[in-house]
This record gives C-alpha cells, sequence and structure tokens, in this order.
C-alpha cells in the first residue's frame, strides 16, 4: 500500500473521530453540571429539613430531679436525749448523694444543707464532737446548725421539706431557706 494513501487515510478518519470525541466532552460536562445541581438542590431541601424538624422538637435543657422521698416518718424520730441545742440526732445518709443532714429536734424535723456558708464546701457530721465542720477553711457549726467558728458568715441552709398523706417525708434540694426564712416559712415537719 502506497504510505501517501495511508497518511491521507488517517487524516480523513481523525476528523471524522472529532466531532464525536467533542460531542462526548459536551456530554460529560453537561452530566457533571447537572449532577451539581441536584447536589446542590438536594442539600438546600436537606437543610430545609432539618430546620422543620428542630423547630419541632426544640431544645431543652434537662435538670436533674431534685425532690426526694426520704422515707417514712417513723425511721426519723428515734428516741434519745436532746443536746444543749435542742438536736436529737442527725442522720447523715443522704449527704453523699443529696447533700443534706436530716435532723430531728424534740419536736421537730428539718433538712439542713450541707453546704458550708463561706465558699460552698460541703461540711461533715462529727459525732464524737456533735459539730459540723467545713474541711476547706475550718468553718465549725452547732448541730443545729449555727455557725461558732471559722469564716462562715451565718448558719448553715436549710430545705423544702414535708409530709405526704402516707407519712412519707420529701425533701426538696432546689428549694433553699436562709436560717430565718425557714423559721418564718415553718420549714419543718412538725412533730407533736
Ligand atoms: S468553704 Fe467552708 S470554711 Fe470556707
Amino acid at each position: 500500500m502506497d504510505a501517501q494513501w495511508v497518511d491521507v487515510q488517517m487524516i480523513e478518519d481523525k476528523e471524522k473521530s472529532a466531532p464525536a470525541e467533542g460531542l462526548s466532552r459536551r456530554a460529560f460536562l453537561d452530566k457533571s453540571i447537572s449532577v451539581i445541581g441536584w447536589g446542590l438542590v438536594a442539600t438546600c431541601l436537606g437543610a430545609g429539613l432539618y430546620e422543620n424538624i428542630r423547630f419541632l422538637y426544640p431544645s431543652v435543657v434537662f435538670h436533674p430531679p431534685s425532690r426526694y422521698i426520704i422515707g417514712p416518718i417513723q425511721d426519723f424520730i428515734g428516741g434519745g436525749n436532746p443536746d444543749q441545742y435542742g438536736v436529737i440526732s442527725v442522720d447523715t445518709r443522704f449527704k453523699k448523694d443529696h447533700r443534706f443532714f436530716v435532723v430531728r429536734e424534740k419536736n421537730r424535723i428539718y433538712a439542713l444543707y450541707a453546704r458550708c456558708t463561706h465558699l460552698g464546701c460541703t461540711v461533715n457530721w462529727f459525732q464524737d464532737l456533735n459539730i459540723f465542720k467545713c474541711p476547706c477553711h475550718g468553718s465549725e457549726y452547732h448541730s443545729h446548725g449555727h455557725e461558732f467558728a471559722g469564716p462562715a458568715p451565718r448558719p448553715l441552709d436549710r430545705h423544702y421539706i414535708t409530709q405526704d398523706s402516707e407519712k412519707r417525708i420529701t425533701v426538696d434540694t432546689a428549694m433553699v431557706y436562709s436560717q430565718q426564712e425557714f423559721e418564718k416559712q415553718k420549714m419543718f415537719i412538725q412533730l407533736s
């Protein structure tokens, strides 16, 4: 076969195939644009849907419960002689988990908040010394919660306490009363 004829044939073939290649490149470009376009539409729709769902379920901050049924009143009225402040016993069972003490006096029961009134450390009860002591800066309180040593500026606060129809005691740790408010509002369970 003549070499010149082969070259001409190749050029013709190339020219014939050129429009086909151009077309496939355009088609590819069209397809890409279409995919990107639909992707954007889907993203916008998704964002709108997400916002609508968020609107239906607004953000809520959940707080742990603050009311505790601590038991039947019989569990807190054991016998004993009152100390010089009128306190018969200090129940420490709720200090670790709920940060309060249950104090039994001759004629009433109340919940002492175990938070030091100086800077808020948790006070401990010392049965042998009959006092509360703060481990941070040494404040000390008598059995009825009145401060007598260290930097504490006032008596320990108290919590809301009540008794239901089944004679069970409930303490609400979200409700805090100063010692004066506690007396004024009679925030204790009166024993007959
Ligand atoms: S926090 Fe209790 S004495 Fe300072």
